[in-house]
């Protein structure tokens, strides 16, 4: 009777070992599982079709007709569609529009030089009756730089930003969610192109990486919205949030 009791108490023992060993390989699997499926990202198509560009430039220019002039508010959003024509100029699909989409720049640019209401009004009738080329432009020509500087570029970026914000952390309905992301990304494509002035080459390496996990993440961003993909979306909005402070912390003066 004793020496059983012994043996039963031993086996107990052993069982109690093995259970815990099981357990705790349970517990780090459970802890890296996650954090692997996190690095891994589901390869989608980002390309952004041509024809949403377009949409997108449209609704800037409706956009900037329909908000009473402020000079400085007119130029900003007409860059921004300069940058947005230009997109469609550089993107790899062709469309009939993009023979006057070089048009729509340089109108758009004309625009945001105007200085009363007046001035605004008379360049927007010309984006009306604008001339196709004859020939298609060749894409990555333009010096992006020309079309809106730093400062600019990232006032938009923090506006359509804030309107992604309403939707992923206030839970707001915006139909024009995907748009917001687009804009994005076009946006933080202009940014590549332009590193603010940086003269080292590391720093402008950096500039441009961060610009990238914007651009990506954004185009990202977009696929998801369009496939309804809520748990996605947010994700990929967090990951482009990162890239804001992540660049700020290394190149905004204060
Ligand atoms: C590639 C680097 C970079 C990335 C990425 C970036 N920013 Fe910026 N941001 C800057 C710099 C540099 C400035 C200062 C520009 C200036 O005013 O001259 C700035 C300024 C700003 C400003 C102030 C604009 C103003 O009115 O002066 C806002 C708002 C802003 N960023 C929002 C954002 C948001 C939101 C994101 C992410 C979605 C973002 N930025 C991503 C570099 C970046």
């Amino acid at each position: 009777m004793i020496g059983m009791k012994v043996l039963r108490n031993e086996e107990r023992v052993v069982i109690h070992r093995v259970g815990m060993v099981v357990l705790l390989s349970l517990l780090v699997a459970a802890l890296l599982l996650p954090a692997r499926a996190q690095e891994e990202e589901r390869e989608i198509n980002i390309r952004i079709p041509v024809g949403d560009v377009i949409l997108a430039a449209n609704a800037q220019l409706r956009s900037i007709e329909q908000t009473k002039f402020v000079k400085e508010t007119n130029a900003r959003s007409a860059r921004v569609l300069a940058v947005l024509a230009q997109a469609i100029i550089d993107n790899d699909e062709d469309a009939p529009f993009r023979k006057t989409a070089p048009a729509l720049r340089d109108t758009a640019l004309e625009l945001a030089k105007a200085e009363t209401a007046a001035e605004a009004k008379k360049t927007l009738a010309k984006m009306k009756k604008l001339t196709a080329q004859s020939e298609a432009p060749e894409p990555n020509k333009y010096d992006l730089t020309q079309l809106a500087d730093v400062h600019t570029l990232m006032e938009e970026v923090g506006n359509r930003h804030a309107r992604l914000d309403k939707v992923f952390r206030k839970g707001a309905k915006d139909s024009n969610a995907a748009q917001h992301a687009l804009v994005l990304s076009v946006l933080a494509n202009a940014l590549i192109k332009n590193p603010n002035g940086l003269e080292k080459q590391t720093d402008i390496d950096s500039w441009k990486e961060h610009a990238e996990t914007l651009r990506m993440g954004s185009a990202r961003l977009r696929v998801f919205i369009g496939e309804g993909n809520a748990a996605e979306s947010r994700k990929s909005f967090e990951r482009i949030g990162k890239s804001c402070a992540e660049c700020h912390e290394k190149f905004k003066k204060e």
